[in-house]
Formats: structure tokens, C-alpha cells, sequence
């Protein structure tokens, strides 16, 4: 099963994978991860990829698709957090034959204040939200036991910009997965519970359909 998650930023796409590979044991490849190890590990292509995420832009696809590729591997039992995140990334996919798209649906504003207060641990994988989803103990990774910081691009002019890429490059992939009958919208307005129950029965839905070919 593929599953691509779709969403502007702060949808809850890192939240919703974490919770679909526990109960599921889904892999779960996020490429704004793979991209911030390559910027952790200061390799390279790490220090050019800083620039472009600091700036809340699209890294080139040169570094991105390759990376993700290499992440994919021959895996088939995958969720895809965060790309593709244009068309152009969509048709260098076209041949993994993806199962589902799940459109994760939210206002802007909603949204501003879900970043405003995420918190995440220093390997960059769990994400926490001060008020709805918050840590055991205050500022600390219930996974990891690492202290809990704040994304360097979580500032409001980045998040500003953000969603401003958001809208221009990734919203068309809304209509190219609709024509593709790839596409489930989700209310992911909801209490993270609420969003997680959604998305949980359209899974299992096509889940089954597939088992059923
Ligand atoms: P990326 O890391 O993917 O950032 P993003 O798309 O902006 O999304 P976020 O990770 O900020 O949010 P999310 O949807 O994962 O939400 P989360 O679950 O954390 O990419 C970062 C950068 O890398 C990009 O800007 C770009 O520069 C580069 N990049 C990445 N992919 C690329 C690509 N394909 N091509 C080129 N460049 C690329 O939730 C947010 C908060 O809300 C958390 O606090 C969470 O606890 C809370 N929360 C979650 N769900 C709920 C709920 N239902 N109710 C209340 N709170 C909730
Ligand atoms: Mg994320």
C-alpha cells in the first residue's frame, strides 16, 4: 500500500504518518526529514538545501527527487508525507503506482496556530503541539527523551511564505490526483482523535479493496 498525504503546511501530515506506521507499519518517508538531516549533517547538498527551507521554498528537485527515491528503495508498504509537492515532482512518481492520496483539508488560520505551537525533538521525527497533543513531561520527547525545540522555519513570515508555495506549486495536485480518483479529503480541522479516526477507515477501506484485486 502507497499512500501519498497531502496538505499545506502544519495539516498535521508528520502527526497523522507517526500514527498510521504505529498501527499500521507503514515507513514512514517525510522528505522535509530527509532534507533536514542532510542540512544536520552539514553534507554538501546540506548546506545549499538550508538555504532554500530557511527562505520556506521548494528545495530544487535535483536534490529532493533523489533523495526520496533513494528512501523509497523497493519499499511498497509506504506513506509519502510531504511529497510530491509539484507536478513535475508528481510525474517523476508516476511509475510507483500509488494507492491513495489523502488530502489533508484545513483553514489557513487553523493552521498558523497549530505551528505557532509545535514543539519537536532534536532527531526532527516526533512532533508535539503545546495544547492538544503535549509531551508526558513538559518539553521532552516521550520517544526519545530529547529536549523539545522549536523549527527554525516556524516563524511567522516563514510560515507566511510557506503557504504562499503551498498554494502556487502544490495546490494543481489536488485537480492531477482528483483525475486519477487517487484523491480522499480529510476535515482535518478536527481534534487530532477526530482527524486520525477519518483517515484510519479510508485506509482500511482501500486497504481492503486492494486485497480483495
Ligand atoms: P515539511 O517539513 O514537510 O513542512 P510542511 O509541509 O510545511 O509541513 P509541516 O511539517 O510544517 O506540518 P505537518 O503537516 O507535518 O504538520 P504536523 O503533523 O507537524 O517541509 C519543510 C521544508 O522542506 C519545506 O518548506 C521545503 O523547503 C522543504 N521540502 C519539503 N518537501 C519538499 C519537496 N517535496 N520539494 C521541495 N522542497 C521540500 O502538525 C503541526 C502541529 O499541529 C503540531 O504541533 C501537531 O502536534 C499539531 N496537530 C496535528 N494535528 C492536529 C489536530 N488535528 N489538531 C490540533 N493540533 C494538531
Ligand atoms: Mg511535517
Amino acid at each position: 500500500m502507497k499512500i501519498i498525504l497531502l496538505g499545506p503546511p502544519g495539516s498535521g501530515k508528520g502527526t497523522i504518518s507517526e500514527q498510521l506506521e504505529t498501527e499500521f507499519k507503514f515507513q514512514h518517508i517525510s522528505a522535509g526529514e530527509l532534507l533536514r538531516e542532510e542540512v544536520a549533517h552539514k553534507t554538501t547538498i546540506g548546506k545549499v538545501i538550508k538555504t532554500y527551507i530557511e527562505a520556506g521554498n521548494l528545495v530544487p528537485d535535483e536534490f529532493v527527487v533523489q533523495l526520496v527515491k533513494i528512501a523509497i528503495n523497493k519499499k511498497d508498504h509506504y506513506i509519502l508525507d510531504g511529497f510530491p509537492r509539484s507536478i513535475e515532482q508528481a510525474k517523476h512518481i508516476e511509475d510507483l503506482h500509488i494507492n491513495l492520496v489523502l488530502l489533508l483539508d484545513v483553514p489557513e488560520n487553523i493552521v498558523i496556530e497549530r505551528l505557532a505551537n509545535r514543539r519537536v525533538c532534536q532527531t526532527g521525527v516526533h512532533g508535539y503541539h503545546l495544547k492538544y497533543l503535549p509531551p508526558k513531561k513538559p518539553g521532552i520527547c516521550d520517544a526519545d527523551g530529547t529536549t523539545l525545540i522549536q523549527r527554525p522555519d516556524d516563524t511567522p513570515q516563514i510560515i507566511k511564505k510557506r503557504f504562499q508555495v503551498y498554494h502556487k506549486e502544490t495546490q494543481p495536485l489536488i485537480d492531477y490526483y482528483k483525475k486519477s480518483h487517487l484523491l480522499q479529503t480529510i476535515n482535518a480541522a478536527d481534534t487530532p482523535d477526530t482527524v486520525y479516526a477519518q483517515v484510519k477507515k479510508v485506509v482500511t477501506e482501500a486497504m481492503t479493496r486492494i486485497e480483495k484485486r
